[in-house]
């Protein structure tokens, strides 16, 4: 998961590959709460392990459930018929954890208090709260009246429910207010329990989740139309012992739209495609008819029981007129493909998107225009008109703390006119896919060049490595420690007997070719071994000394050096990485201390880990390294020409992180002031 403040999309040419997306997040939540709400225990296998999985599983636990988790597997050991006496929940920003906990909690009784982030305590439960009111449930808003935080059944005593009488809930608003409902009652279902819904009920395919699921927990709701539900005298909660979550559908939108916008490959039309496992056209979520709408903009979609091939059929795409009522979430998806397409395409009847995880049609609409898109906004449409040629810009995409416009915003880094996209608080995906921008990065390939390059240098002990570290957290950025390729290259050369000298220059160069090296973390590995501290050591240093003065060393270990320009960039540090390595690259910093400085650095580098010196011998030692360094003729160490000189002898790590960060930005093409440095 990527925690940086912003993540910098460079343009992105096409995308071809295969990938499994993590499970559902509505029915990853639904079976959570009922197999709490059953009797025995229930595994749940390729369960979505994101923030709302998260919360919905700490506050089962809070409530008594047993839960064990093993990765994407759980089992969850229900209430049975234990009745939790109360608790105080935090509910985050899961709509899918806040309505259907506070209907259960609500008809079984008990002192509950409900709260989540501000923006939970914006978003509307008041037709859920009438409905269970209705019921004689016990319910107080402690803030603004209709929106959380709740207290349930103040006073702790059982109510006296009244089930006679339909129960009557409003299904224009958000339909997980009758999914509350089908979910609590059941609890209650001594007779039958009717459910009557006032207004157009939205977003039906998640009621159809919600009674399917049921169903394979052995409630069996009769349905009328959409305006009534009956849960049948006797209806309880039975554990199907084992359950499996299917791939999000929501989630796979991006893949799909990934497929209809990114892989036709220089006019290659139908060789390359996206194949998306975890979830095929049957699936029971309403979302996954984002697939019609795919095709109708110019996507060919081909699917079996647990897949889809996605690949492009048409360019530009086709804009649409569509009533997204039916997929209000993967909607958001065609509003960033409408950039894409040869008019303006009108998303309608998506009110609901005003009450979501934020206002997502002003949202959408203030994020398009930044990329140069007409756009007009309505209670409940919004219309794209993509920018002309000429007219896309780059753009600072603000996320609202929602994650489905950080991910659907990733798709515009596709543009033609190859400017790119900065995504602000790249971590909001984790509330349903917190890989979301790896995964994409697995699948997409930038034009030649385009992946940026950071290059930092200067001479031993200056903190170069620190520095260069640090920029590539702070930027989400892949790291090339490339004096560490010639420490393992001289380890791995001792180790195959070879000695360091221009007498074994093509045998060490053939091994540094093929060095089978591997970067986990901040571990070190060289075939099977760990080797993180063994190339640490003065020696190592001293190794890699020699054996990088030995020019078919340098070029057998170029190609490695390149492999490291990854998606969506590098921080590369050492000699020759902004001269030879990467020449293009849009910055390059040379890093300086004073030698004494540098001398007490390593000192103290030293003593901490238990290794005794003496500061005068090692300031002795840096100057002759210098020397010998600055005036080799292989490599020599001197700053790249176009290199920015930083010295850091009086800075501090931070503030030299800072200055850095502040060159970066300067060259980047978003307008100042839209994201903090
Ligand atoms: O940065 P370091 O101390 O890990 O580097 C070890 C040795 O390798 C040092 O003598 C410089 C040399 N080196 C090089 O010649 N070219 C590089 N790109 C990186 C390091």
């Amino acid at each position: 998961m990527y925690s940086t403040e912003f993540l910098d999309l460079p343009p992105l040419a096409h995308a071809a590959g295969c990938l499994r997306l993590p499970g559902s997040k509505s029915i990853s939540n639904r079976v959570l709460l009922m197999a709490a709400l059953s009797q025995g225990s229930t595994t749940v296998h390729d369960l979505l392990d994101s923030d709302d999985t998260r919360i919905m599983l700490d506050a089962l636990r809070q409530l008594g459930c047993g839960v064990a988790r093993d990765g994407t597997t759980a089992t969850i050991t229900g209430l049975g018929a234990t009745r939790p006496a109360g608790a105080r929940l935090f509910m985050g920003n899961a709509g899918t954890a806040m309505r259907p906990l506070t209907a259960a909690l609500a008809v079984l009784g008990g002192e509950f208090e409900l709260s989540g982030v501000p923006r939970m305590h914006e978003r509307p439960i008041g037709d859920l709260v009438d409905a269970l009111r209705q019921l004689g449930c016990r319910i107080d808003y402690l803030g603004e009246p209709g929106y959380p935080p709740l207290r349930l059944g103040a006073g702790g005593a059982a109510p006296a429910l009244t089930l006679t009488a339909p129960i009557q809930v409003r299904g224009d608003v958000s339909s997980q207010f009758l999914t509350s409902l089908l979910m609590a009652l059941p609890l209650v279902a001594q007779r039958d329990v009717v459910i009557e819904v006032i207004g157009e009920l939205i977003s039906k395919p998640y009621i159809d989740i919600t009674l399917n699921l049921l169903a394979r927990f052995g409630v069996t709701v009769r349905r009328d139309g959409w305006q009534r539900f009956t849960i049948p005298a006797g209806s309880r909660y039975q554990s199907p012992g084992v359950i499996h979550v299917e791939a999000d559908a929501s989630s796979a939108s991006y893949f799909i739209a990934l497929g209809a916008v990114a892989t036709m490959a220089q006019g290659q039309k139908g060789l390359k495609t996206i194949k998306i496992e975890g979830v095929g056209a049957n699936s029971i979520q309403g979302d996954i008819r984002f697939i019609d709408a795919a095709v109708a903009m110019g996507a060919t979609v081909n699917s079996g029981p647990n897949w889809l091939e996605v690949s492009n059929a048409r360019w530009p795409l086709q804009a649409i007129d569509l009533d997204c009522n039916h997929i209000p979430d993967a909607a958001m998806t065609l509003a960033v493909m409408a950039l894409y397409a040869n008019g303006t395409t009108r998303l309608t009847n998506i009110a609901s998107w005003r009450v979501k995880e934020t206002d997502r049609i002003a949202a959408m609409a203030t994020e398009l225009r930044k990329l140069g898109a007409t756009v007009e906004e309505g209670a409940d449409f919004i219309a794209i008109t993509p920018p002309k040629p000429g007219q896309w810009k780059a753009a600072s995409i603000h996320t609202y703390d929602d994650h489905r416009v950080a991910m659907c915003f990733s798709l515009a880094a596709f543009n033609p006119a190859g400017v790119s996209v900065r995504i602000e608080d790249p971590k909001c995906v984790a509330k349903t896919f917190p890989d979301y921008f790896e995964a994409l990065f697995a699948l997409a390939e930038a034009p030649p060049g385009a992946i940026p390059v950071l290059c930092v240098d200067g001479p031993t002990a200056s903190g170069k490595g620190t520095l260069a570290s640090e920029l590539a957290a702070r930027l989400g950025y892949h790291y090339l420690d490339s004096g560490a390729l010639y420490r393992i290259t001289a380890l791995a050369a001792l180790r195959a007997g070879l000695a360091l000298d221009a007498a074994h220059e093509g045998a060490v160069a053939v091994l540094a070719r093929a060095l089978p090296v591997r970067f986990v973390g901040d571990k070190v590995w060289l075939g099977d071994d760990d080797v993180s501290d063994a190339i640490r050591t003065e020696e190592a240093g001293m190794n890699a000394s020699k054996v990088s003065v030995l020019p078919a060393v340098r070029t057998a270990l170029v190609d490695l050096q390149h492999s490291f320009r990854r998606l969506p960039g590098l921080v590369a540090d050492g000699r020759d990485m902004g001269t030879v390595i990467f020449p293009d690259a849009p910055l390059k910093v040379y890093l300086t201390a004073n030698a004494s400085q540098r001398a007490e650095r390593r000192h103290k580098q030293l003593i901490s880990k238990g290794i005794p010196a003496i500061i005068q011998d090692l300031l002795a030692d840096l100057e002759a390294r210098d020397l010998r360094d600055s005036s080799r003729t292989v490599a020599p160490l001197k700053p790249a020409e176009d290199a920015l000189l930083l010295d850091n002898s009086a800075l501090s790590i931070e503030s030299s992180v800072t200055q850095v960060l502040d060159w970066w930005q300067a060259r980047q093409p978003f307008s100042p002031g839209s994201t903090p440095a």
